[in-house]
Parts: structure tokens; sequence; C-alpha cells
């Protein structure tokens, strides 16, 4: 069974990127599976940070093929500076080790112009996208009308496509939105220009990983986003459009579960969010500004894709075992655990109270969700700045509690915690 799926258990940020880049150690493939370049992950090798929002950790890792999987959209010109600041940094792109499902939906300026323009419409109401078009790319999708990547295998038919895609609508952003019209012929050439360019990495993915899997290879699916943005699991509509959970690895690359043998959960020691929507253990005060850092560090909590400041607060345990739960994790990574160094106290949600009553489940109703108190159990913080710590017995005892803490409140244990950016800041259980 070699497939492992990595999952992000909160609202997306958790640091998957760099548990993907450790995980591309050991993997023949790595791919993608869902959402597009509104993911945003960081890895650091040694002095060198990569921030990447399409393409699969795995690409910093000799001989790894990267799949970019058909429940993904793609913004092809994002691709293509993403090929190129790797290919700038001594990391070959060719289609031996880079390949894009001839299914995948294509994101183009006017699912960008949409998405900013329905989120300017929605006024207070608004979800806080990030602006890149997912929402209006997977609207397409859904609605049947959408541009695939395969359709730019016959370039004249595919510009033929984008004008017409382009005017139609063109009709929704003025009648609608009152916004600006975009020319459907200069788009046309752009993305004609972009299908000749990645013509060559276009391919059946199925075949390859049905073939891999008959091999024994090991992939490792890269989830985005998180569980809580899932569009079926998540906070509905403050989540992303695409299936970010256990069930888009399957459906966004095409295989069966029994191939699976690892489900990895990556959750940060504390939580994060950005965009609109409900955080019942969200904190305003001086301990949040200190869990979000000042911005002068590359870690610190500041978009990856945005720049937005992102909301802080404790560990929600209800809604990490609510993750744990839907996407059978079979793991736990908690990352950042030096940043909560130097607290006197801490704090995870172990139940909501609602109305005044309690309850250890993660409430489907947005209104319950809003008016959910946490109910915190505490924990003594330690002094010891513990970054870069590698050993579990150099943790302080304060920290090896809060660790066994977490696996015991949501129910799977934790095998690995992060102590700084670097590949080699991590604690194996
Ligand atoms: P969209 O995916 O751009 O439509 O945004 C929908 C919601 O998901 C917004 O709250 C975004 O901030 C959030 N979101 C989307 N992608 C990510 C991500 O990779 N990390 C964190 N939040 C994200």
């Amino acid at each position: 069974m070699p497939v492992t799926v990595l999952i992000g258990a909160q609202w997306g940020d958790e640091g998957k990127g760099r548990v993907a880049d450790w995980l591309a150690a050991d993997a023949q493939i790595m791919a993608r599976y869902g959402g597009g370049d509104n993911a945003g992950h960081t890895i650091t090798v040694g002095d060198e940070i990569y921030k990447m929002h399409l393409i699969p950790a795995g690409a910093l890792r000799e001989g790894v093929i990267n799949i970019l999987g058909h429940g993904m959209v793609i913004n092809p010109q994002k691709l293509l500076e993403e090929f190129a600041m790797l290919e700038g940094r001594g990391h070959p792109i060719t289609p031996d080790n880079m390949l894009i499902s001839e299914r995948a939906h294509i994101i183009t300026p006017s699912h960008r112009a949409i998405d900013i323009a329905k989120e300017a419409a929605r006024g207070d109401a608004k979800i806080g996208t990030t602006g890149r078009g997912i929402g209006p790319a997977y609207t397409d999708k859904v609605q049947r009308s959408g541009l695939q990547i395969y359709h730019m295998l016959d370039e004249e038919a595919f510009g033929d496509r984008v004008e017409e895609h382009i005017a139609r609508w063109n009709e929704q952003l003025e009648k609608i939105y009152r916004s600006s019209p975009l020319d459907p012929k200069t788009v046309a050439s752009e993305y004609t220009e972009y299908a000749r360019k990645l013509k060559p990495f276009i391919t059946n993915i199925t075949l390859v990983i049905q073939t891999a899997l008959e091999e024994g290879e090991r992939i490792v699916c890269e989830g985005a986003q998180g569980t809580l943005l899932d569009l079926d699991l998540g906070n509905y509509p403050f989540v992303t459009s695409s299936s970010a959970g256990v069930a888009g690895a399957l459906s966004g690359l095409g295989f069966g579960p029994q191939h699976v043998d690892r489900v990895v959960g990556a959750t940060k020691a504390f939580s994060t969010r950005v965009g609109a929507g409900p955080m019942p253990t969200e904190l305003h005060d001086d301990y949040g500004d200190r869990l979000r850092g000042t911005g002068e560090n590359p870690w610190d909590e500041y978009g990856t894709t945005t720049g937005r400041a992102r909301r802080t607060g404790w560990l929600d345990g209800v809604a990490l075992r609510y993750a744990v739960q839907v996407n059978g994790f079979t793991e736990l990574v908690l990352t950042k655990l030096d940043i909560l160094s130097g607290f006197d106290e801490l704090k995870i949600a172990v139940a909501y109270e609602i109305s005044g009553k309690r309850t250890e489940y993660f409430p489907a109703k947005l209104e319950d969700l809003e008016a959910a108190t946490p109910v915190y159990e505490s924990f003594t913080g330690w002094d010891a700045d513990i970054m870069g710590v590698t050993e579990w017995d150099a943790l302080p005892a304060a920290a090896r509690d809060y660790i066994l803490k977490v696996g015991e409140i949501v129910g799977v244990t934790v095998k690995q915690a992060t102590t700084g950016p670097a590949r080699r800041d991590v604690i194996n259980l």
C-alpha cells in the first residue's frame, strides 16, 4: 500500500510545505490533488527559502516525479513563473519530472476579475478569498463550462475556446458587477502562448499513477489549504471551493482507498486563519500578537500568497479532533512548537459551550460556531528557547506534556514536532 496523503488539519498554513518536503525524500511521486495558486507552501533548504503555490515539494528533490492532479485549477501564467523561478535556482523542470493532468481545469483572467468583483459586492459578508480566481474556476467546472488542460493540446481550437470563455464572463463582469470587460482576443493569444509552452508537460496521469502503484512505488499526495476550508467539511460558506480533505486526494488524482497506508495530518501547535469566518479560539490580545509575530521573520504569521496578517489563537482541540475523524489521520505532525516558548500558560480548547450547553463536536451550523465559547484546558508553559531542538529528551518537560496532551485530546498520536523552519528542526517521537 504505497500511498501517503498529507492534509492540513486546520484552516491551511499548517506548515505542510516542509512536511511535504521531508516526505518527498522517500517518494518516487509527489502529487498535488486540489486547489490552485491560493496555496502557499514555504520550504527552507539550507539558506534558501522557496515559496511555491502550485508545484509540489518534490521539485526540490532529484529523481522525484511531480504531478499536478486533475482536482486542481491551474493558472498557467503562475505555473510558468514558478517553473522559471525553480529553473533559475538550479532545479530543472522537464517533462521527465513534471506532469500536468489533462483533466485539470484552467484559471483565466476572467475568473480572477470575477473573484475580486464578487468579493467587493459581498461587502461585510465577504469571504476574504485570495483573489486568485479559485471559486469562479471551480464554478465553471461544476457548471460544466470549464476549460480543461487537455484543451491546450489543440492550440487553434483552444484560442477559440478562450475567446468564447472571456466573452461569456464579460457579460457578467459588465452587466452584474459593472466592471471593465477583458479583451477576448488578447487573452486568447496570451493563453495560446502558454499552451505552446505547457504542452510537453500535459499527460494522462491516471496511467502514470496506476503504473506506479503496480510497481509498488511510493506516492505522496500533497494537500493544499486545510480540512476546515474543505468545501464539504469546512464552515460553509467560509471555505475554499475544493476538497482539501482525504477524499480530494482520491478523486483529484484517481486511485482507490486500498492503496493508502498513511494519512498524515499537519497542525500547528496553535491556531491561525486567514480570511473571514468563525474561529472560536481566536485571541485579540497580547498572546495573539505574540503568536503572530511582527512580520520580521519569514516564519511569522503573514500569508505566503497574499501577505495578509493571519488571525491567531490557542489550539482548537475540538476542530482538530473533527479533522482527525473526517480524514482518518494515522498520525499528526505538530508544527511550530518553538513559537510557544516563553508563554507562562498555554491553553487547548477541549470542548465548546454553545447556548449554555457543552459539546465536544464541531458544529455544522455557522451560527453555532460563531456562538461557541471554547472550554479550555490550561497547561504550564516553558521558558527555554527550543528552536532547533531535535531530541525528545532535550525538550522541557512542559513541552513534552503539551505534545502528548494534544495527541490524547484529539485521539491520534503526534509522531513529529517541528521546532524551526530548517529541514533538520524536527523531533521524531
Ligand atoms: P479562495 O480559496 O481564494 O476562494 O479563498 C477562500 C478562503 O480560503 C479564504 O478564507 C482564504 O483566505 C482561504 N484560503 C485559501 N487558500 C488558502 C491557503 O492556502 N491557506 C490559508 N487559507 C487559504
